[in-house]
């Protein structure tokens, strides 16, 4: 890689200076990196989303280390995101919770509610304890591309643009945290991750699945902008066995197609944990190698299939 401009460091406590001092800090986390910046600072807040050419209206996740910096944020903390958060945190899932009035409108895009969540990584978690408050950071990716797994795809994107990368180690997970919206009586899916809806489903019983009404939509900003997307056309394919090869596309997914050596690249996935980690790091890989279409194969949309089936469906819509 070419000489970066962006400060790269091991230190959780130097990049917490930086951040302290009102510079975007990218960091490590156990499902994507995110860009992160202490919640309190407004303009840090609002420079993030100059960084990455964030629409306004998509609000951030603010990251915590203990329950006492949730109470921070939230007015409210229902018995359903109680027992979730019991369950889940540290981990890969996000709540939406009632804002509390002292938090910066600017972290949630003007919004009343808060999307919280306790990432579990000893870089993450030591990078907020020292900031001494929670870190808002969306995925640190520049806005439609796929979020970063590395910290090297990182600097590919925001290179000069942030101050700072806390270096660790690739993403665990490779895919977004769940986001659950708590705010009403059943709690509601908004964003499929890391975390299936099986698994929440075994603490609360009720958990909703998006089923697209446009009330439900507007409670998802997210969900109103092209994501994820490579530059190489993606193409979502049901069954890899009717491919007939293309020696200027790639392949990814866990069923090979007929005659594999009829493609630019390929890669084999053992299951859906695999192909979750490798899917954003694949789309990274092929625009490097000028790749012009992706062949993705659709997974069962069970467990973190539902996420993947997600993010491969919206890097295919026409952007
Ligand atoms: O795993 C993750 O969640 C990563 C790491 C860095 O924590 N973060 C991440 O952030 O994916 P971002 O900004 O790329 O995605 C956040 C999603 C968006 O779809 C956003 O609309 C939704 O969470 N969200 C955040 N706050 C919300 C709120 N108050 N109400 C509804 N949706 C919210
Ligand atoms: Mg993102």
């Amino acid at each position: 890689m070419r000489k970066l401009e962006t400060f790269i460091t091991d230190s959780p406590d130097e990049a917490a200076r930086i951040a302290l001092a009102g510079e975007l800090v990218a960091f490590p986390t156990e499902t994507v990196y995110g860009l992160g910046a202490p919640i309190f600072d407004r303009r840090a807040v609002a420079r993030i989303y100059k960084a990455k050419g964030r629409p306004p209206s998509n609000p951030l996740i603010a990251h915590v280390v203990d329950r006492d910096q949730i109470n921070e944020l939230t007015t409210h903390v229902p018995p359903a995101a109680e027992a979730l958060a019991d369950a889940f945190f540290p981990g890969p899932l996000t709540l939406v919770l009632p804002r509390h009035p002292a938090v910066p409108p600017e972290a949630t895009a003007g919004l009343n509610s808060i999307g919280i969540r306790m990432p579990d990584h000893p870089a993450a978690s030591a990078f907020i304890r020292a900031v001494g408050q929670p870190v808002v950071a969306p995925s640190a990716n520049r806005s439609g591309r796929p979020s970063p797994t590395t910290w090297q795809a990182v600097a590919e994107d925001l290179d000069g643009r942030i101050a700072c990368i806390l270096r660790g180690e690739r993403s665990r997970a490779g895919l977004e945290s769940t986001v659950v919206d708590c705010t009403t009586d059943r709690p509601l899916v908004l964003r499929p991750g890391s975390i299936g809806i099986e698994q929440l489903r075994q603490v609360v019983g009720d958990v909703r699945f998006m089923s697209g009404t446009q009330e439900e939509l507007a409670r998802s900003p997210g969900t109103r902008f092209r994501h994820y997307a490579p530059a190489a056309r993606v193409i979502a394919v049901e069954d890899p066995a009717a491919l007939s090869g293309d020696p200027a596309a790639a392949f990814i997914g866990i069923n090979l197609p007929p005659s594999t050596e009829n493609y630019a690249l390929v890669r084999r996935c053992r299951d859906a944990d695999e192909y979750a980690h490798e899917l954003f790091e694949f789309f990274r890989a092929c625009d490097a190698a000028r790749i012009e279409t992706i062949y993705c194969e659709l997974v069962a949309p069970e467990g973190i299939g539902r996420a993947l089936d997600d993010r491969i469906r919206r890097a295919a819509e026409e952007g």
